[in-house]
């Protein structure tokens, strides 16, 4: 009808109206846009979305220096991006290893994996959401995107992420404890770097796996106390720290018998 009567006139209009139309359409689309996309896009645009979290990121574990973007736990899309996030296997394919099967060990690991098939994991990582932790739940809880269970963040945090669940006097108890643990397995690792370093450098070729091993079994103790799994507090940490240290103290031996017999490399 109108474009019967003026041509001219009304098309511009028209044209515009529709423009404007599919226009603020598609900005409003791309403000959800579905992806996917790089890590490059995710960053840019949440930086100003999410500063908080943006630092945390930069300033925690996983940030591009460690080679770990965005799109390692949430996917390249949006949709689905943190309950993909908060499940384990976003975790366990890098974290491979003792990280890992000390948690899977532990009762937490356990029901986590019992739980995991009818978990709305829709549901922020917060109290009263979850039965037992992922570990999202303990290492970047609440949206934090450091690492919640870091020493250098202090003991209130994880105090209060574990009182989620547990009464504040068990959970002081738990944390107490595997703070001895601790505290027992570095005077172990102690008294075998100075064992260690009583020998010239390079004048044994068997201290270095020994020492490696020290410091392996030592991360078993650490990751034993802080996933509450009593085969890695013990059985894979201290009395292997004990087999170390008798192994050092026979290597020890060796180099000064090889020594005063002369045959001293
Ligand atoms: C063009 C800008 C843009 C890009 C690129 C982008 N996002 Fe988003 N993202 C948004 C906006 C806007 C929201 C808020 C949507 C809402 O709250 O409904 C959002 C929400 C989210 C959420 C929260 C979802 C929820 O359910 O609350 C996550 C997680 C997320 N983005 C992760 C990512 C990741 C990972 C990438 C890269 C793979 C990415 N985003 C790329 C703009 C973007
Ligand atoms: C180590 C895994 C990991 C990495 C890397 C990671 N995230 Fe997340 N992110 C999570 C988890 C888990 C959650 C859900 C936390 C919760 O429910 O409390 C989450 C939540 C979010 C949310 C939702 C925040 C809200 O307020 O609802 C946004 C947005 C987000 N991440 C963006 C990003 C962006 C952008 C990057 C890259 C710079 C990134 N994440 C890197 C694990 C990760
Ligand atoms: C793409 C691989 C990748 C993914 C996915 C990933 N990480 Fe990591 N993570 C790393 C790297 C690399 C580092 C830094 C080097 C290191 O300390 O091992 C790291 C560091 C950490 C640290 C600190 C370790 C330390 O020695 O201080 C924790 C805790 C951690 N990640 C937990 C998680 C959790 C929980 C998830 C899942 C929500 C996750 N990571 C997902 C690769 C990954
Ligand atoms: C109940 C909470 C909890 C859960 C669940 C949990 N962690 Fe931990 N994690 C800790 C604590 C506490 C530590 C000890 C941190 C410390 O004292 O350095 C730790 C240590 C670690 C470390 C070594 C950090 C270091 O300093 O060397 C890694 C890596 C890690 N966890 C990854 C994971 C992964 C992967 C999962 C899931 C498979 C997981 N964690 C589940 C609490 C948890
Ligand atoms: C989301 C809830 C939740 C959080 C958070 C949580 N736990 Fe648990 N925890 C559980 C459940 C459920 C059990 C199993 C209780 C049972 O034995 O019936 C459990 C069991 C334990 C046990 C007993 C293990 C055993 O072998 O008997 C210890 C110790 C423990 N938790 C310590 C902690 C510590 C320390 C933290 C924080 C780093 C923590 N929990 C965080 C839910 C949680």
């Amino acid at each position: 009808m109108e474009l019967a009567v003026s041509t001219e006139m009304k098309v511009p209009a028209w044209i515009l109206g529709i423009l404007i139309l599919t226009s603020s359409h598609a900005w409003s689309e791309e403000a959800v846009a579905p992806g996917p996309f790089t890590d490059e896009e995710c960053i840019d645009c949440h930086t100003e979305r999410d500063p908080i979290l943006m630092r945390q990121w930069r300033e925690g574990p996983h940030a591009t220096i460690s080679g770990v973007g965005c799109s390692s736990c949430h996917g390249d899309i949006h949709q689905d991006s943190n309950p993909r996030a908060r499940k384990d296997y976003s975790c366990i394919g890098c974290h491979t290893g003792p990280a890992s099967h000390s948690y899977s060990t532990s009762k937490h690991g356990v029901i986590n994996q019992l739980e995991q098939p009818k978990q709305d994991w829709k549901h922020p990582l917060q109290r009263g959401n979850y039965r037992a932790p992922s570990c999202s739940y303990c290492h970047l809880h609440d949206n934090d995107h450091g690492d919640t269970m870091a020493p250098n963040r202090g003991p209130e945090l994880r105090m209060w992420i574990c009182s989620g669940c547990h009464s504040p006097r068990y959970v002081r108890e738990q944390l107490a404890s595997g703070k001895r643990l601790l505290k027992i397995a570095d005077l172990k690792v102690q008294e075998g770097e100075e064992l260690i370093a009583s020998i010239p450098d390079g004048k044994s070729n068997l201290l270095p796996k020994l020492r490696h091993n020290l410091l392996y079994h030592r991360q078993n103790v650490l990751l034993g106390a802080g996933h509450q799994s009593p085969d890695y507090q013990w059985w894979h940490g201290q009395p292997a720290l004990d087999g170390d240290l008798i192994r050092i103290r026979d290597g020890v031996m060796q180099y000064h018998q090889n020594k005063s017999l002369g045959t001293d490399p």
